[in-house]
This record gives C-alpha cells, sequence and structure tokens, in this order.
C-alpha cells in the first residue's frame, strides 16, 4: 500500500506541476504567485493522494461480506499516532502560510514612483480614474497603464460586491461597497489582457468583461497628456459631458453606441432610438423615451432582452448627469446622419485620444 502511494503521489504530484495552469506572466509578481502554486501542489497533491491510496484500499480490503451486521472491534486511542497526524499537518499548514505571507508581503510592499488608478465597479462595469494633482481626475472605461511602473489600484464599488480580476497580473481582489481596497501590481508585459469580474454579483456577470492595455511609458503619458488637456479646454461641456456620463457609468458595457465606439451587445443596441421610441408611443417625445428608460428600465424591456439594466441610475446619477445622458442619446441616437456627423465634430470622444 505504502510503495503505491509513494508512486502514485510522484505521478500525481508530477502531472499536476506539468499542467500549465495559468495565462501568460504580465506582472513582475506573476512568477512568485506561479512558484507558490507550485509548492501548493507539491504539499496537497502526494497528501491527497496517499489519503485516498489507503481509502480505497480499505474499501476493497476490509469490506464487510454480505450478511455480515456487525460493527467490528472498538478502537481505542493510539497518542502516538494522533500526536504524529496532528504534528505533519500543522507543519506543512504553518511552513505554507509563512510562505504565503512572505510572497503576499513582497507584492504589497510600497515602491517608488507608484502611480494610483481608482477602479471603481457597479453592475455591470469597470471605470477607472486617474488621479492628478491638480484639477479633477482623468476617468476612463478602458484601463490604460505604463509597463514596468508600479501601480496601486484602488477598488471600489458602488453598488453590490464585485471581484476585480487581472488573471494575467496575478491580480483579484473584492469590491467592497463602502469600503476603499487596494492591491499593488507591476505590469511588465505590453499588450491587452482581459479584466473579469470574479464575485458573482448579480444577472450580468458574466458580461462584466473589460480590457486592461498595458503600453510603453511615451505612449502612456501622451494618452494621459491629451486627456488633461482635452479637460483643461472644458471641451467636455454640452454633449461631451452626455459623453462623458455614458462611459463613466457603465452604459459601455451593456449596448452599442456607434458615437461612443460601444459595441457590447448585452442590452438592446442605442442607435437609431427614434425609431423604436416612436414605435413604442408616438405621443412620448425621444428624451421623454431615454429618460423613462434610463430611470425605470423594467417598465420597458426591449423585446428579446432581459430585464439586466440596473434600476438604480436615478439614484447613482445627479440630475445634472442624467440631463447630459438624455441629450447625448436623444442626439447621437437619432437615425439623422447629419445630426450625428454634427456632434461628433464639434466634441472629442475620450476613447478617440489615442
Ligand atoms: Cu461584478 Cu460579478
Amino acid at each position: 500500500m505504502l510503495a503505491i502511494g509513494i508512486v502514485a503521489s510522484v505521478v500525481g504530484t508530477a502531472i499536476s506541476l506539468w499542467i500549465d495552469w495559468f495565462p501568460s506572466q504580465a506582472s513582475t509578481q506573476a512568477d512568485d504567485v506561479d512558484r507558490l502554486y507550485d509548492w501548493l501542489l507539491i504539499a496537497s497533491v502526494p497528501v491527497f493522494v496517499l489519503v485516498m491510496t489507503v481509502a480505497i484500499y480499505c474499501v476493497v480490503k476490509f469490506r464487510a461480506q454480505p450478511g455480515d451486521e456487525r460493527d467490528g472491534e472498538p478502537i481505542h486511542g493510539d497518542p502516538k499516532l494522533e500526536f504524529i497526524w496532528v504534528v505533519i499537518p500543522f507543519l506543512i499548514v504553518a511552513a505554507l502560510s509563512v510562505y504565503g505571507w512572505v510572497a503576499l508581503n513582497d507584492q504589497e510592499e510600497k515602491k517608488p514612483n507608484t502611480m494610483v488608478v481608482h477602479v471603481i465597479s457597479q453592475q455591470f462595469a469597470w471605470g477607472f480614474e486617474y488621479p492628478q494633482p491638480s484639477g479633477p481626475p482623468v476617468r476612463s472605461d478602458e484601463l490604460l497603464l505604463p509597463v514596468d511602473r508600479p501601480i496601486e489600484f484602488k477598488v471600489e464599488s458602488k453598488d453590490v460586491l464585485h471581484s476585480f480580476f487581472v488573471p494575467d497580473f496575478r491580480v483579484k481582489q473584492d469590491a467592497v461597497p463602502g469600503l476603499t481596497v487596494t492591491t499593488n501590481t507591476t505590469p511588465s508585459k505590453v499588450g491587452s489582457f482581459p479584466i473579469l469580474c470574479a464575485e458573482l454579483c448579480g444577472l450580468g456577470h458574466s458580461t462584466m468583461r473589460q480590457t486592461v492595455r498595458v503600453m510603453p511609458s511615451s505612449e502612456f503619458t501622451a494618452w494621459l497628456d491629451g486627456e488633461k488637456l482635452a479637460l483643461r479646454e472644458g471641451e467636455k461641456t454640452g454633449l461631451a459631458a452626455g459623453r462623458e456620463v455614458f462611459s463613466t457609468a457603465g452604459c459601455a458595457g451593456c449596448h452599442t453606441l456607434a458615437d461612443a465606439k460601444a459595441e457590447a451587445a448585452t442590452g438592446p443596441p442605442l442607435d437609431g432610438l427614434a425609431e423604436v421610441a416612436a414605435a413604442r408611443d408616438p405621443k412620448q417625445t425621444l428624451k421623454e423615451y431615454v429618460r423613462e428608460s434610463i430611470e425605470d428600465p423594467n417598465a420597458l424591456v426591449v423585446k428579446g432582452y432581459g430585464p439586466l439594466m440596473p434600476p438604480n441610475y436615478r439614484s447613482q446619477l445627479s440630475a445634472r448627469q442624467i440631463e447630459d445622458l438624455v441629450d447625448y442619446l436623444a442626439s447621437v441616437s437619432a437615425p439623422s446622419g447629419s445630426q450625428r456627423a454634427g456632434a461628433s465634430s464639434t466634441t472629442r470622444s475620450t476613447s478617440s485620444v489615442r
């Protein structure tokens, strides 16, 4: 039995180490996390295999014969055996927890030149804010990061529990309503990587996906400077203010809208709304239709779509923001091409500054 257990342990551990569990390593801590995981496998797979070997052996060898109803001999304590099976697991678990603590401590260490990025989660989209030394923060619905620069994420939630998960960074942090939780990483690879929500947060949980783009430092600085310039020049007024609300409130997480370069398909598309509104109720104006859809989304769920739209935008957004959003949507989603072209040429979209 011992020989079988040892052979099975070696084979099981070899297989578990051979399997490629994780995506690419795109941050400086990825290697440490993967090594920690390998040690967890080395410590746990032999225990699992050994216990299963003994259990299966006993089931086969000591099973009761048909008609045998006896309970078997009572078992008395064996202090030596009990001491061994308490102390060995204790030592294994204590060693692993110390190792895990050291790895986590390394990762959370304050590094010079750290950039703070706010991660704002809500059903069912992510928003990102880059605080500036002076003036308002730069906002974006896509996470852009410079390569090789330490980042401190400040993770927040506007509604329920979410979890900010970037598998390629080996970063996963719960977003807790009412708390700001920090987590660190240093991206080490240029490219685009998925951001997922790793906490069941409602019907649209599986659609709560976005992308992080890691770019050369010069490219990132150029993007940030462009965003700051746009903020300073006060370009984000009128329709641009509505577009800003569209991007930061998470609308792009579920809807397609050509003007905002949004391409999600969870909710109904927002281009050509005038026709949809007229078809529903000719007496209602387009703006009334849009406002009702935002403030009371479940009153008019579009055919073919589930009631996924969060019903709390009325309390999440200010009256001013809803006003801007309604103006913006009514303006850019009308089928008239001239109106849309006019709106796009006078303002600048967040996502066009690249
Ligand atoms: Cu947010 Cu799941």
